[in-house]
C-alpha cells in the first residue's frame, strides 16, 4: 500500500562523508517489512528522490543518503521542523524467513541503511545475523557502532585497507564460517559477486537492488534488470525493480 503524506524532519545531520542521516516524523502505518523505500518530495525539483529505509517504528522513519547530486544536497540542507511531503510503502522489502539461524547481512557503502531495521527484524525472530560493510575508506564508513549496540558480530572492509580488513566483502565472508544465508545490498559490482558467490556454495541470498532506482515510481524504465524468469504481465525477462523489487532471490537476476 502507498501513502502520500506529510513528514516533519526531526534530524538531518552528517554521519561520514557526504553521507547524512534524517529521521522524519509522521505515519509509518504502510511500511510491512525492513528494506522497502520511501520517495521524497523536494520542492523545485521534478522527480521524488528514492530513499531506502534504514530504521522505523510506530511514528519516526530514518533515513541515511549520499549526497550524488542537487537535488540530495538540496536535502541536506533542510532543517528540522521542515515538513516533506513523501510517499511510504514501496517496494517488497526483504523477507525475514530464511534458513539457518545466522545469516549474514552485507551492505556495501549507501547498501548499508537497509540491513539495519533487517538486522532487528531477524533479531526479534530469534536470528543472530552477523554484519558485514564494505566501504571505499574510513571517512566513508558509518552505522558500524549502531549494528554493534544491537549485540552482534560486525565486520567491515575498505577497498584502501584504511579501516578494517583490506579489500571487498568477499575478502570478508570467505573467512567466515557457520552462515548459510544472505542477504545484502550495495553496488551491482558487489551483488554481482555476491550472487556468484551464493550459487558456487549452494546457498540461498536476497539482494537488493535499489542503486539502479531513478523515478522510484515506475515511470522512467530507468530501473530495468533482466531476470531468468519472464515477467507474467508483459511476458519478458524484464522487470522494473522499483515496482517489483528492490528485493530479489538473487538466483532471478541475470546481470550485466
Ligand atoms: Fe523509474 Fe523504476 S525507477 S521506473
Amino acid at each position: 500500500m502507498e501513502n502520500i503524506l506529510g513528514y516533519k524532519i526531526i534530524e538531518n545531520k552528517k554521519i561520514a562523508k557526504d553521507v547524512f542521516k534524517m529521521m522524519l516524523e509522521g505515519d509509518t502505518s504502510q511500511i510491512t517489512n525492513p528494506g522497502q523505500f520511501i520517495n521524497i518530495e523536494l520542492e523545485g525539483f521534478y522527480l521524488r528522490r528514492p530513499i531506502s529505509i534504514c530504521d522505523y517504528d510506530d511514528k519516526t522513519i530514518t533515513v541515511i543518503y549520499k549526497v550524488v547530486g542537487n537535488g540530495t544536497d538540496f536535502m541536506s540542507n533542510l532543517k528540522p521542523g521542515k515538513v516533506l511531503n513523501i510517499l511510504t510503502g514501496l517496494g517488497n522489502g526483504f523477507d525475514i524467513n530464511c534458513d539457518g539461524d545466522n545469516p549474514l547481512l552485507i551492505g556495501g557503502g549507501v547498501g548499508t541503511p537497509p540491513m539495519y531495521n533487517l538486522c532487528k527484524k531477524l533479531l526479534n525472530a530469534g536470528k543472530k545475523p552477523i554484519v558485514v560493510l564494505g566501504f571505499n575508506t574510513e571517512e566513508d564508513v558509518f552505522s558500524e557502532k549502531e549494528f554493534i549496540d544491537l549485540g552482534v558480530d560486525v565486520y567491515i572492509s575498505t577497498v584502501d585497507g584504511s579501516y578494517g580488513t583490506k579489500g571487498f566483502v568477499t575478502d570478508i565472508i570467505k573467512n567466515l564460517n557457520g552462515y548459510s544465508y544472505f542477504y545484502a545490498c550495495g553496488p551491482m559490482p558487489m551483488l554481482k559477486a555476491l550472487a556468484v558467490y551464493a550459487e558456487e556454495h549452494g546457498m540461498e541470498a536476497q539482494i537488493s537492488l535499489e542503486e539502479r532506482m531513478a523515478c522510484g515510481i515506475g515511470a522512467c524504465l530507468g530501473c530495468i534488470c533482466k531476470t531468468k524468469e519472464k515477467d507474467h504481465h508483459t511476458n519478458v525477462n524484464n522487470t522494473r525493480i522499483c515496482k517489483d523489487g528492490p528485493v530479489f532471490d538473487a538466483k532471478e537476476v541475470v546481470f550485466a
